[in-house]
């Protein structure tokens, strides 16, 4: 992981900068303030490992303020002298190492705390962060609004792609990081707190009640959620025993019901397709949320800004097994998140009576050469701000309709099965994805991927 990080640095000098001095050999050095991805500099810490999160959130809907405490378990990958946190915005008001006091300071949005002690590397320790205020969302490269993101009445629609764990917690907020996750939210009674996985308690007392969620497979940070709202809420059984908890708003409830009823049949359906459904727990968040403009793909419970339609649906749930379960290693490979739930869409369509996915790709590859489709590769955005733009996703389905029809229906389903299962939890790149294509389908692959995945501009031939 160091050795991948310290490589990444190379060859973006302003990342040389920030790890000046940051890992020379022998005694304590510090963390590296960032993970080492090009395209989120800032997000990220080198020199540890966060293996639980358990956050105590109390929220005020009137004042919008947070008061939290943060318990970090984490294990040191190099001698520590000190270590960075991600924070963008409220004030910390303690930082306690072991049960000691540590030092901090805030720079940007970055925390760096440095311990009464330097940490031996591999030692497990714990970091307890006292902060409160009122959090603020960041603007991301492409304009759009990301993290903790505050309603006019008080609501909270929380969704951190790529950068917005930070607006609401202390983290090591890259999705190169995963970890487990307790979160408690406490709410005035009538308020309701949904976060990822499970609801294991839900406690009122003096006016106020606590949702105390767990989150038990590794999860990035930028996948939880803490949403908070006046909520109709549904839980149940599937029939395969997979506990759904829907959280709606009531603006958003008669539009959202057919479609959230459909969770079990999409789950066991994309089952089927990608292997065994990766998480405890499913469900959704569905707000009626001003100035978002997206759906996120949070870990067991999507959010929505509105109303879902089923493609929608479809897309978010198939990020769990493409991008929850297996993340990304840096944010270029961004279409293996997007094409992998766009193809999904495709599939779903296909078999309900829309067009079928051959048809998908000559229809976009009609396009004319001047089409936004056109605009970059999408195994290569160029830049933060295109992550989000039409080739990860379109140019993305496309390729890997491209390798269905090279390869055949078997392969295929066979490399997104083993994909999904080999790498369950954990992480993929694209030259992974490339080279079990090729083992899987005994074919040589190179110019298909060199063209559809990475060819600059619209393909000579279909
Ligand atoms: N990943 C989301 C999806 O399912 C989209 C998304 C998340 C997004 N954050 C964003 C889009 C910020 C634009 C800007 O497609
Ligand atoms: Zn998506």
């Amino acid at each position: 992981m160091i050795a991948r990080r310290l490589l990444a640095l190379a060859a973006t000098p302003v990342l040389a900068a920030l790890l000046a001095g940051a890992s020379q050999g022998g005694g304590a050095a510090p963390g590296a303030p960032t993970a080492g991805d090009p395209y989120f500099p800032q997000s990220g810490d080198g020199g540890y490992h966060v293996v639980h999160y358990r956050l105590d959130l109390g929220y005020a809907p009137a004042s919008r303020r947070l008061d939290a405490t943060a318990v970090l378990t984490s294990t040191a990958t190099q001698k520590l002298s000190s270590f960075f946190l991600d924070l963008s915005g409220l004030t910390v008001s303690s930082v306690t190492v072991d049960g000691r006091k540590a030092a901090f300071s805030r720079s940007g949005v970055k925390l760096k705390v440095t311990p009464a002690h330097a940490l031996p590397r591999g030692r497990s320790f714990s970091t307890v962060i006292t902060y409160a205020g009122v959090p603020k969302d960041v603007t991301d490269p492409d304009g759009s609004a990301d993290g903790w993101i505050t309603q006019k009445d008080g609501s909270v629609f929380v969704a951190g792609e790529p950068q917005g764990a930070m607006t609401w917690f202390p983290s090591n907020s890259h999705p190169l990081d995963k970890s487990t996750y307790e979160i408690a939210v406490t709410v005035p009674d009538g308020w309701s707190a949904v976060s990822n996985g499970r609801l294991e308690s839900q406690c009122a007392s003096n006016g106020r009640t606590t949702f105390d969620w767990r989150e038990t497979s590794p999860m990035a940070a930028y996948l939880a959620t803490a949403s908070i709202g006046k909520f109709q809420v549904q839980s149940y059984r599937t029939a395969s025993g997979l506990p759904v908890y829907n959280a709606v708003d009531p603006a958003e409830a008669k539009a959202a019901a057919p479609v959230l009823a459909q969770i079990p049949a999409v789950v066991a359906w994309e089952s089927t397709l990608f292997g065994r459904y990766p998480f405890d727990a499913a469900g959704a968040i569905v707000e009626h949320a001003h100035g978002v403009g997206y759906a996120l793909e949070t870990q067991t419970r999507p959010i929505y800004d509105r109303a879902p339609d089923i493609d929608t649906l479809v897309h978010e749930t198939a990020h769990q097994w493409f991008g929850d379960s297996v993340s990304l290693d840096r944010w270029k490979d961004i279409w293996l998140n997007e094409g992998f739930a766009t193809y999904a869409e495709w599939l779903w369509d296909a078999q309900h009576g829309g067009p079928g996915t051959a048809a998908r790709l000559a229809a976009d590859y009609a396009l004319p050469a001047t089409n936004d489709l056109w605009s970059f590769p999408a195994g290569d955005p160029g830049s933060a701000a295109n992550i989000f733009g039409t080739p990860p996703y379109e140019r993305g389905a496309m390729v890997l309709e491209k390798l269905r029809e090279t390869v055949g229906d078997k392969a295929f389903f066979a490399i997104l099965r083993t994909w999904a299962g080999e790498r369950r939890y954990g992480h993929g790149d694209s030259a992974q994805f490339v080279a079990l294509s090729e083992k899987i389908s005994g074919e040589r692959l190179d110019s298909l991927f060199a063209t559809w995945l990475y060819g600059q501009g619209k393909p000579a031939t279909p």
